[in-house]
This record gives C-alpha cells, structure tokens and sequence, in this order.
C-alpha cells in the first residue's frame, strides 16, 4: 500500500463501525504491515507532519485495527505499536483542549477536547490480549484512533465550535479559519 490507498473526507466509510477482528490470518497480518507502510509513505510526502497513526479503515478496510508510532518526536525510528479491537475501558484526569489532525481531514487542525489519561485493553499481534495506561499525547492518539474504529472523525467532535478550527499553512504554520466561511457548510467534513 501507499499514501493513496489512504481514504479521506467525504468517504463515508470513516463514519461507519469497523468489525472485530478473530483469528489473526496472513491477510490481517499483511494488512497490518501495509497500514504502517501506508503512514510512513504518507510522512514522506508531508513536509511539516508526522505520521503519527493509522486506524484500518482509513486504508478502507473496516477492521478494529490501530497502528501507533513508537516515537513521536522522531521520525528516524519508523516502529509501531499495534492494537487489534482496542476499547478504552477508562477515562482519567481532566477534559484537556489540544490540536490535532488526522490523515483523512488533509490540511486541517482542531482544537479537540480529550482526557489526559486513558486505560485502554487490546490484542497485540499474536492474539494476546494487553493492557496499557496512557496520558498526554498518548492518551489522546488512543482516543482519537479507537473513534476512528467507531466510525468517529475528530472533527465531529468540534462541530459546533467556531473557534477551534485550523488550516495548515506551506510553512507548517496553523491559522485559525474562518468557521463561517470555510466550516460550518463545508460539504468536504460533513
Ligand atoms: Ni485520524
């Protein structure tokens, strides 16, 4: 797979429930591999970005599957994290407002409210259920990427909300749109 095999907004497979996933067959084992191939050839083509997940059906394959980057703040180190039927089996801390983005909303940000900590359960590779605790940025990819298995986009979340809407500039910069103008009838995100 490639960047192109990425499906973005206005498909509305991103705003359908992916299935469960049972046994771990070769096919779900290349689809993992091509889900982590997809976001790094995606990086490669984003000068100011970081690929920094993927859930399955934005490869359009309707899956409970998440990969996430091992580092986010280094781009060298191209390992994933793989989370096959993740759910968040607790929500901690506080309600905290940060920018994010995502490989199906090309080019623009929000100011999404997550929790600063979350415990998620999953499957790993092999089948094996784990457990992990996560808080910052962490907690809020995990959030971010188990909506996407529920048929959830980041921007649904911030619908109504006039101020918290971003477009990245050619300089990596983000600019505040004008929600108005550019959101509230945007026949691309809704
Ligand atoms: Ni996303």
């Amino acid at each position: 797979m490639t960047k192109d095999d990425i499906i973005t907004l206005p498909n509305q497979h991103l705003r359908e429930r992916s299935k469960k996933v049972g046994f771990i067959t070769p096919e779900i084992a290349q689809l993992i591999d091509d889900m982590k191939v997809a976001t790094l050839d995606w990086e490669a083509s984003r000068e100011h970005e970081v690929g920094v997940a993927l859930a399955a059906v934005q490869v359009d394959k309707l899956l409970r599957i998440v990969v996430i980057r091992n580092d986010f703040d280094n781009k060298q180190d191209k390992t994933f994290t793989v989370f096959i039927n993740p759910t968040i089996t607790k929500y901690e801390g506080a309600l905290e407002d940060d920018y994010e983005g995502c490989l199906s909303v090309p080019d623009i940000y929000g100011k999404v409210p997550r929790y600063s900590k979350v415990r998620v359960k999953a499957q790993d590779e092999r089948g094996h259920e784990f457990r992990i605790s996560a808080e910052g940025f962490l907690a809020r990819v995990l959030q971010h990427e188990i909506d996407h298995t529920n048929g959830i986009v980041f921007v649904d979340h911030i619908k109504d909300n006039k101020n918290a809407f971003y477009h990245l500039k050619d300089d990596g910069h983000l600019e505040e749109l004008d929600y108005e103008k550019s959101i509230r009838t945007n026949s691309i995100l809704w």
